[in-house]
């Protein structure tokens, strides 16, 4: 099934590219026409490529900060969390960051604009102790990184939801919500803050019998997850043409493919889309949600909730403003790392 942005096997795991607002991100159109969907809707790969790892050891709770600085060109996706693949432990205090570039990718300049980030991180924060960063590059052995991505990944538990791989039946606990994830995606794994924030918004509204709109769905995860959690009916936008496939893979293995419906195209698909929605996702980026606002406000009923993700938090106020404005009234804020996220109703 999913495997945006590391469809070549790479490891991966959470993907934000957030200087790259609109259109194809680099690399992943380019990486995924390698990648074909089986009849059972799985993604099956030419294996294995050689890749690099960008091995980043960064102070405890810089992680994001350090993903947003490694997204440059080819590095689609970022991994965060325990090493893997053989690398050692991050000492008591650190964590590691990493990233990946495929091998015919990887120049000396590449990596030398990838240092350049990181140094600069330290100057662009004011945090001293970014300047201790380090970073390592490494060629990887030859191996089907999708297969070794799945040893690692643990189920993950947001809310109610526990998103488990596709083949694990049931969810760890019988009060859990399961939601089946490919081990091997990238963005739309649910484990980005901005994704998060929104899985974790929307079961607080009453979805049963509901309408929900995605803008900007991705992978489609968290249309499905509105549907897996009682919504009538989910339907995702995305420029990213190469997204809906992977979308319908994952309501289909969620058994909810009957309630779900993916987009090809950008905010000029939304009056096709049948508004007004009962409810409304967009995990997007701040100078996107602050240029629709008016088309996601028009695109929800009076008094539909709305939860909006992916806003930088220096934007805070001019998204407020642009939300507020198009009449989209905000009642929570949510603030993880740099990332803001905001939910309220149609006034
Ligand atoms: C931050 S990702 C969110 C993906 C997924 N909804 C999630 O929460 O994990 C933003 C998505 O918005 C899409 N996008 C960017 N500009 C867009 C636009 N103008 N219209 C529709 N989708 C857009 C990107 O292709 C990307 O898949």
């Amino acid at each position: 099934m999913l495997a945006l942005g590391a469809p070549a096997g790479a490891p991966s795991a959470d993907v934000h590219p957030p200087r790259r607002p609109g259109g194809l991100r680099p690399g992943r159109a380019e990486r995924l026409r390698g990648a074909s969907l089986s009849a059972e809707g799985r993604v099956s790969t030419p294996l294995p490529l050689p890749w690099t790892e960008v091995l980043v050891l960064s102070p405890l709770g810089w992680g994001e900060v350090v993903a947003e600085a490694l997204a440059l060109g080819p590095c689609t996706s970022v991994a965060f969390g325990p090493p893997s693949l053989g690398t050692e432990p991050a000492p008591e205090g650190w964590e590691y960051v990493r990233t990946y570039i495929p091998g015919s990718a990887d120049t000396p300049a590449l990596r030398a604009r990838l240092e350049a980030e990181l140094a600069a991180l330290a100057g662009r924060t004011g945090e001293r102790e970014l300047a201790g960063i380090q970073v390592r590059f490494r060629a990887l052995p030859p191996e089907d990184y999708a297969s070794s991505w799945r040893k690692s990944w643990k189920p993950l538990r947001v809310g109610r939801l526990a998103l488990v791989p596709p083949e694990r039946a049931s969810a760890p606990r019988p009060s859990d919500v399961r939601l089946a994830l490919e081990p091997g995606g990238a963005f739309g794994t649910g484990r980005h803050p901005t994704t998060r924030a929104c899985l974790r918004m929307l079961q607080d509204w009453p979805l049963s019998g509901a309408r929900v709109l995605d803008a900007g769905c991705g992978s489609g995860i968290l249309a499905v997850a509105a549907a897996v959690l009682g919504a009538r009916e989910a339907v995702g936008f995305d420029i990213d043409p190469y997204a809906i496939p992977y979308a319908e893979a994952l309501a289909r293995d969620n058994a909810v493919a009957e309630r779900c419906r993916f987009v090809a195209g950008g905010f000029e698909v939304l009056p096709a889309l049948a508004p007004p929605f009962d409810a409304l996702l967009a995990n997007l980026y701040a100078d996107l949600i602050e240029a629709h606002a008016g088309e996601l406000s028009g695109a929800l009923r009076q008094g539909g909730r709305f939860a909006v993700s992916g806003c930088v938090r220096d934007k805070r106020q001019r998204i407020e403003a642009a939300l507020e404005g198009a009449g989209l009234r905000v009642e929570l804020r949510r603030t993880r790392g740099r990332w803001d996220a905001f939910a309220g109703r149609r006034a």
